[in-house]
């Protein structure tokens, strides 16, 4: 499932230490493997293999220059949000034509530079937005290509702040003014309509939502044909959930059973948009032990990394498997992992029961490949940590840990207070 597993006590990522690489850049740092990255690609594209699909990482989920150029190379297409994303992917060479840009909210400047890089489709997410990319192509002497995010108005069960797919969400444009887009293509010169999108939401570990989804896309696309249009492409967008813990959660093959023979059924070029599916079990966050602390009612672990680190559990109460990277014979007793910063969301874990480790011993935060290092912010200037790529005995630091000079290098004191 990953390739962080202990030996003799010990937690490895491949075949490093983690201690090993702690004692060199120091904690707290994020630690990933390549070969559980390149895995879980490799298990969405085989277990979807009947409609040859293209894989589309979502970089919102991890965007380390390394990890996309490792997936690019194996053929790896990616999923981006914004010109940043779109900046990384060209960066590492990429494939245009793999690259699918979705976002509520692009920019004039984020279009010019994705029709300009010839970027596979936009998902278009509204109305006034297709205007405004059929304008700007117009003006570009370009014909922009465009796959329709359909808000398929399902509901997916995860957390409320990660569910995208119904019509109180502010993703994708409802079934009615799609059709009336699609069935007047002329009203858009510059567009070339090259398919639809979905995307119901993230970690989800039910089949159900998608094969919905799904169906009602399928329906869609039949009032389409009847209508005489048909589009080239289907791309089913991400969100397939993962194991956090040890709640099972359906395998690739068990997702792509049910989904595949609708898909195949619609012939047309499949596009999926996994994120954590492939980036979330490939990271740990590694801190070190600063005190325990017991108050009295309550014993409180602390640890060097903090909220800034790792949003994910204050954001959205999320459950991370936690481990010493020394199995401990110390005590185990019920207390609260948290980390440094001035607010009480600042945890990882509540009511835990854990080894009483002390000062200086490590501890992997599990699963934090997927939006871990990429939601991180400089909070109570805290300089961002550093990323680690593993691969087998190899490993290089891929992101510098920031320093303080890094921190203030953009703030200046005006002259009126000089
Ligand atoms: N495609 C689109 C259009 C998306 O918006 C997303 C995620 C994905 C693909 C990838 O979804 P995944 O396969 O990773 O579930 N920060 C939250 C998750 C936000 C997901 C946003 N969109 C978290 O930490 O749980």
């Amino acid at each position: 499932m990953h390739d962080f597993k202990f030996r003799k006590n010990e937690l490895f990522c491949e075949n490093v230490k983690v201690r090993s690489i702690a004692q060199k850049v120091g904690t707290p740092f994020y630690c990933y493997s390549y070969k559980t990255f390149i895995d879980h690609f490799q298990k969405i594209q085989k277990a979807f293999k009947e409609v040859n699909p293209t894989v589309c990482f979502a970089v919102k989920s991890n965007s380390n220059l390394a990890v996309l150029k490792a997936l690019a190379d194996k053929g790896a297409g990616f999923d981006i949000v914004s010109g940043g994303e779109l900046k990384k992917v060209l960066k590492i060479k990429a494939d245009p034509q793999k690259i699918a840009y979705a976002s509520v909210g692009k920019t004039d400047n984020e279009i010019t530079t994705a029709l300009k890089a010839g970027i596979l489709f936009f998902n278009v997410e509204s109305l006034p937005e297709l205007k405004r990319i059929d304008l700007i192509a117009q003006k570009m002497k370009k014909k922009a290509p465009v796959a329709l995010r359909i808000n398929p108005d399902v509901e997916a069960p995860t957390h409320k702040a990660i569910t995208t797919g119904t019509l109180k969400n502010k993703f994708g444009i409802d079934l009615k003014t799609a059709r009336e887009i699609l069935t007047h293509q002329e009203k858009y010169p510059f567009i070339k309509f090259k398919g639809i999108h979905i995307h119901i939401g993230s970690q989800i570990t039910k089949i159900d939502p998608f094969v919905s989804a799904i169906q009602k896309m399928i329906k869609f696309l039949e009032t389409l044909k009847n209508l005489g249009v048909t589009l080239e492409y289907f791309d089913v967008g991400g969100g397939i959930g993962i194991m956090y813990y040890d709640t099972p959660t359906p395998t690739a093959e068990e997702f792509a059973k049910e989904m595949v023979p609708l898909l195949k059924k619609t012939g047309m070029k499949i596009v999926l948009e996994p994120g954590r599916f492939i980036s979330g079990n490939s990271g740990i966050l590694v801190s070190k032990v600063l005190y325990l602390k017991d108050n009295g009612a309550k014993k409180f672990l602390i640890v060097d990394a903090g909220m800034n680190d790792l949003i994910r559990p204050a954001l959205y109460n999320s459950y991370h498997n936690i481990v010493p990277v020394k199995k401990s014979s110390a005590k185990r007793s019920t207390m609260d992992i948290v980390g440094p910063i001035c607010e009480s969301g600042d945890f990882f874990a509540k009511d835990r029961k854990f080894p009483e480790l002390k000062n200086g011993d490590l501890i992997a935060i599990m699963s934090a490949g997927a939006y871990g290092h990429v939601m991180s912010s400089n909070y109570n200037v805290r300089p961002r940590v550093p990323e680690i790529l593993v691969k087998g005995k190899q490993w290089e630091v891929v992101r510098k840990r920031e320093t303080f000079e890094d921190l203030i290098k953009k703030e200046s004191i005006p002259k009126f207070l000089k």
